[in-house]
């Protein structure tokens, strides 16, 4: 099959990479891809939101089948057009995207359906969000409806903060995404990333994985799209699963199709692991980043078989198998993110890190300059990746890789993976 792949982060070099060793695969091309990707698949540059463009270069090259890494393209119907055009792909609709591309959406099904989230309400004027919020206690949070990649979540300690973030979203801060606020009790507990394919019908879980979403070790600092991740989250034990599975992520299948707008794709739910089980922090309708790049390493069944069994509908007799092993990813970031990242500045000795046993190394934000030098260009431009028989071995290869990589631009945390290594040793 010849594969086009839309994206150019980390999360589209793992599978650019677990689909480069797929038995299905004739030729790969990336758009726009990035240094790394670039070593697996032709890269080439397209507008995904140029649906035209697309599907002219889907015709030209004889794609088989089109793989959509980031949400934008998903929420802006890149799927639809081709279905239109009778292209095989893997991600939703851009109906079924509201799952991410409207906070209220999101919360309105749970309601429907008795997911367990917490409770809300929707306003679409400042007046209207201020009289709830004076009724509520606080910590309480604030979202701005729509995409706002990753930067419309107030998490307001005090009153104050909840107010101005109230303002912020009706004065325009995050654009049209903040045009309707939702507001939200605070959960407590904690954090876990859960992703399930889901071919309209049928949900099959993947592998657990946990998130690290602050900039600072001790998950200090403001928030980011993710720092490190590992897989499996011990926190996730198989009972956890299950009712994820079954309190959270077969109804949402079951009310979209009852809607008839069935979710095709990979269903990424946010979860807080509260004292009376998971709630539903936030649904995405794409693969995490950096999540991605950890169960790659362990995913040991053809990722281009399961896409495709996805998008057939398909997966009532599909299984997916996995690596024993833990893996676990260091983002290495831009001096200035989540800020404004200084771009442009050279990277080298990553041939010697990626030499480390059990090591991947995924670029997110990097390109070749014209005479070959590795520079950065993005906020999160590495991910350095290792496999290990526990936790605590899989976070010191990591480390040493990292060592290797000179690189004064960028920094990274240094604790990445620490709740799972806590528990690692109670558990002796
Ligand atoms: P999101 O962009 O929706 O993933 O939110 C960013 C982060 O805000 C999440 O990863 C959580 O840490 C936090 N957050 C969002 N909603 C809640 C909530 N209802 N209670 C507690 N924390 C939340
Ligand atoms: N790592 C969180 C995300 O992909 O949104």
């Amino acid at each position: 099959m010849n594969v086009l792949l839309i994206g150019s982060g980390g999360r589209e070099h793992a599978l650019a990479w677990a689909l480069s060793a797929s038995p299905l695969l004739t030729k790969l091309y990336a758009a726009p891809g990035n240094a790394g990707i670039a070593e697996l698949a032709k890269c080439v540059k397209l507008d995904a939101a140029d649906h035209a463009a697309v599907l002219a270069f889907i015709r030209e090259h004889a794609i088989d089948f089109v793989v959509i890494g980031p949400e934008a393209p998903l929420v802006g119907g890149l799927s639809d057009a081709l279905a239109a055009a009778g292209i095989k792909h893997f991600g939703p609709s851009k109906a079924a995207s509201q799952l991410e591309g409207s906070k209220g959406f999101t919360k309105d099904l749970c309601r429907e359906a008795g997911i367990p989230t917490g409770a809300y309400g929707r306003f679409k004027d400042a007046a209207s969000a201020h009289a709830y919020l004076a009724t509520q206690p606080v910590p309480i949070v604030v979202k701005a409806d729509g995409l706002a990649a990753g930067k419309g979540v107030v998490v307001a300690m005090a009153r104050a903060e909840a107010e101005a973030a109230i303002d912020a979203c009706f004065t325009g801060a995050f654009g049209a995404a903040g045009a309707e606020v939702v507001i939200e009790d605070f959960l407590e507990g904690e954090e876990a990333s859960f992703f399930a394919l889901c071919d309209g019908k049928t949900a099959l879980p993947l592998a657990t994985a946990q998130d690290h979403k602050r900039v600072g070790d001790n998950d200090t600092g403001p928030n980011t799209g993710g720092m490190g991740a590992y897989s499996p989250a011990p926190v996730m034990t198989p009972d956890l699963v299950e009712r994820t599975m079954a309190e959270i992520i077969r109804p949402t299948v079951a009310a979209m199709a009852a809607r008839g707008t069935p979710f095709k794709g990979v269903l990424f739910a946010g979860l807080m692991i509260t004292k009376s089980g998971p709630q539903l922090i936030e649904y995405n309708v794409r693969f995490g980043d950096p999540e991605t790049q950890v169960l790659m390493m362990r995913l040991t069944s053809d990722l281009l078989s399961a896409m495709v069994a996805t998008a057939d509908g398909a997966l009532d007799d599909f299984e997916l198998s996995w690596r024993p092993d833990v893996a676990l990813t260091v983002v290495l970031a831009a001096k200035g993110y989540p800020g404004t990242p200084e771009k442009g500045t050279e990277i080298r000795g990553l041939d010697a890190a990626r030499q480390s046993a059990g090591v991947e190394i995924f670029h997110a934000g990097t390109r070749r300059a014209d005479d070959g030098r590795l520079l950065a260009d993005g906020g999160r431009v590495l991910n350095v990746t290792a496999l290990g028989a526990t936790v605590g071995e899989a976070q010191e290869r990591a480390y040493a890789a990292i060592k290797k990589i000179d690189w004064p631009g960028g920094f990274c945390r240094s604790d990445i993976g620490w709740r799972a290594v806590v528990r690692e040793k109670a558990n002796g």
